[in-house]
């Protein structure tokens, strides 16, 4: 069965409804959305992949963001995307670091081309980026959270004793 243009009106606004609820669309919902629209699950995964503005798996809590537009890819963008893959241990099939900390997106143009390279962490938007640049901002923010999360478990233990 494919989705008709009926079902497509109605399967999309809820698959962004659920994506702007969870961060990403999981399983549960896509049988759910399926089960109450008749739409086959393969379907949905149809329109779902179609779609770049869904995503499958959930999003780390903190997002690296890496502009590929034509001003920061003449920059250098493809090599700080490999610095920073490397430094995340991420790859083309892994934008999510396991243990859900951190995600690498690679966009298109952020507006910002007199800056490029252009890379966003979190809500903050760093110009004129190089590889090395990149991988200290990306080994602050690790440490960072690091010490963010010893210290929650230093708190979570003492709540506990
Ligand atoms: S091409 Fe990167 S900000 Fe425009």
């Amino acid at each position: 069965m494919t989705v008709s243009t009926q079902d497509r009106s109605a399967l999309i606004p809820l698959l962004q409804q659920v994506q702007v609820e969870m961060g990403y669309v999981p399983r549960e919902a896509i049988d759910e959305i399926g089960a109450v629209l008749r739409v086959s699950t393969s379907d949905i995964f149809g329109v779902l992949t179609f779609y770049a503005q869904f995503r499958l798996t959930p999003v780390g809590r903190h997002q690296v963001k890496i502009c590929q537009g034509t001003a920061c890819h003449v920059q250098g963008a493809p090599l700080i995307t490999d610095a920073v893959e490397e430094e995340l241990g991420l790859d083309d099939d892994h934008d999510t670091t396991e243990d859900g900390e951190f995600t690498l997106e690679k966009v298109a143009c952020f507006g910002a081309c007199s800056l490029a390279p252009v890379m966003i962490i979190d809500e903050d938007t760093k110009g004129n980026i190089t590889p090395d640049k990149a991988r200290r901002m990306v080994r602050k923010l690790i440490k960072a959270q690091a010490k963010k999360n010893a210290a929650a478990k230093t708190n979570a233990e003492a709540k506990n004793e």
